[in-house]
């Protein structure tokens, strides 16, 4: 079945010569949709395959890591990991080398997000009375104002029209946090940050960092000519790496949530975000990179518009007119009214049907809400706002910014260590802000 369906599916990668998004399954279903042709069947063949062979209510059995059952804030840490993902670290840097050629661009970009859509400072009002007094740590250990910086992303690793289809991604770095850091690069010691990273998704595509990074490598390919004759290669490497059978989670993810999304939602203000993994809400004694977390959290940013005290949801359709419908939205929505992020937070409550190791799989206990982030009124298109907005984006955002008490848990938190740090040091991006920059 899989040898015919791959055949098919070459057929309609090399049909495809206007679509050259990385996510090229998605991109493909996205053109195949309407015309009637007999690839639209194909298509449809294949998605309900995707559709009927994932059940998520489980970890992936590909999986090797979420073998054992694991209780509330435990990780499953292998004596193989560092050594991963060191690799994987070397592995981002030469996605980002093979981009930036296939893209002719003057300066290498982040190896993933790299189309930012806006990015701008903010005000974050923390109010975490709604949390159990035992969880009220770190960050959210008492009520406070704190200024943050946020970017608003697309997820490929290079630039495209916001049509194609594609993840969105939120990152909001919180300044003037204090308290025992984990240490992430040296010489940001110093630094009083606390980072939060989240893509438009409750579950990310890949289970783990191992089937992620394989995923990045399909889709940029070893095809630097940047011809559309290498693109198409691309295509269709990344069209048989989703029709492995391990790959099913990411099929599935991209056919069933990210291309309705993409097609559905116009503005970065209709979406909600989610940090996939998950991170510690305290730490038990001992050293703090190995100790267990006491609790464990996911976050969940929902931006909109400020409405009286609401802070209500964009709705419209993408303006398919325009490839930069998302920015154009974004920056008419800072100049001319309160854009707005409500933040919620999400506690793990049993070991075994949320898992840790396998961020596939969604965790179902309710959010709580601890704060909102408002943003003056600002045009990131001109003056000092745009300056802001130019620092923003060569600042460097990772999960591994942070207080010990909200160590990144988990397979993928795990690896995003070393690979984050790769990709900013390969850019070249600014050391943490302090909060007295200005512009
Ligand atoms: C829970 C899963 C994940 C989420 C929610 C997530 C989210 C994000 C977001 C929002 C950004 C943009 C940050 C910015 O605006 O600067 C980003 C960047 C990036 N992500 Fe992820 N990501 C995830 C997993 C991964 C994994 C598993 C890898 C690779 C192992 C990875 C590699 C990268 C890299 C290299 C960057 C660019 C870093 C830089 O140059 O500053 N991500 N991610």
């Amino acid at each position: 079945m899989y040898a015919s369906l791959r055949r098919r599916f070459s057929r309609r990668s090399l049909a495809v010569t206007t679509c050259f998004g990385l996510l090229a399954f998605a991109c493909a279903a996205e053109e195949a949709e309407g015309d009637g042709s007999s690839d639209d069947i194909e298509i449809d063949k294949l998605l309900e395959v995707a559709k009927n062979q994932v059940d998520r209510s489980k970890p992936d059995p590909t999986n090797v890591w979420a073998k054992r059952r694991l209780e509330v804030g435990e990780e499953e840490i292998l004596p193989g990991d560092d050594a991963e993902f060191a690799d994987m670290a070397k592995r981002i840097q030469k996605m980002q080398r093979t981009v930036q050629a296939q893209q002719g661009a003057s300066k290498v970009v982040r190896g993933f997000h790299a189309k930012g859509n806006a990015c701008a400072q903010g005000r974050l009002d923390l109010d975490p009375s709604g949390l159990e007094a035992s969880t009220r740590v770190g960050l959210f250990a008492k009520a406070g104002a704190y200024p943050v910086w946020a970017r608003f992303s697309n997820g490929v690793g290079f630039r495209q029209s916001d049509k194609k289809v594609d993840v969105r991604g939120l990152a909001f770095k919180v300044l003037n946090v204090d308290g025992a850091r984990m240490r992430t690069v040296a010489g940001d010691d110093a630094a009083r940050t606390q980072d939060f990273l989240m893509t438009n998704g409750a579950i990310t595509p890949a289970p783990d960092a191992r089937h992620f990074m394989a995923f990045g490598e399909a889709m940029t390919g070893e095809d630097d000519s940047g011809t559309v004759l290498g693109r198409l290669n691309n295509l269709i490497g990344a069209g048989k790496f989703l029709l492995q059978p391990e790959n099913q989670r990411i099929l599935d993810f991209l056919a069933h949530r990210t291309a309705p999304n993409t097609k559905k939602v116009g503005s970065m203000l209709g979406d909600r975000f989610f940090t996939g993994g998950a991170f510690a809400m305290g730490l038990g004694a001992g050293d703090a990179e190995k100790s267990r977390a006491k609790a464990a959290a996911k976050l969940q940013a929902v931006p909109g518009i400020l409405q009286g005290n609401a802070c209500t949801p964009v709705e419209q359709l993408p303006n398919k007119a325009d490839p930069d419908y998302l920015r154009t939205d974004l920056a008419k929505r800072l100049a001319t009214g309160t854009v707005c992020i409500d933040v919620y937070l999400q506690f793990q409550k049993n070991g075994d049907s949320e898992p840790m190791e396998d961020t596939s799989v969604e965790w179902k206990t309710p959010f709580v809400k601890v704060g909102r982030i408002t943003f003056p009124k600002v045009d990131i298109n001109a003056g000092s706002g745009a300056k802001a907005e130019a620092f923003c984006t060569d600042i460097s955002f990772t999960p591994w910014h942070t207080l010990a008490d909200h160590r990144p848990l988990g397979n993928i938190m795990r690896a995003r260590r070393p690979v984050y740090r790769a990709s900013a040091e390969l850019r070249g991006a600014k050391p943490e802000p302090t909060g007295s920059e200005t512009f």
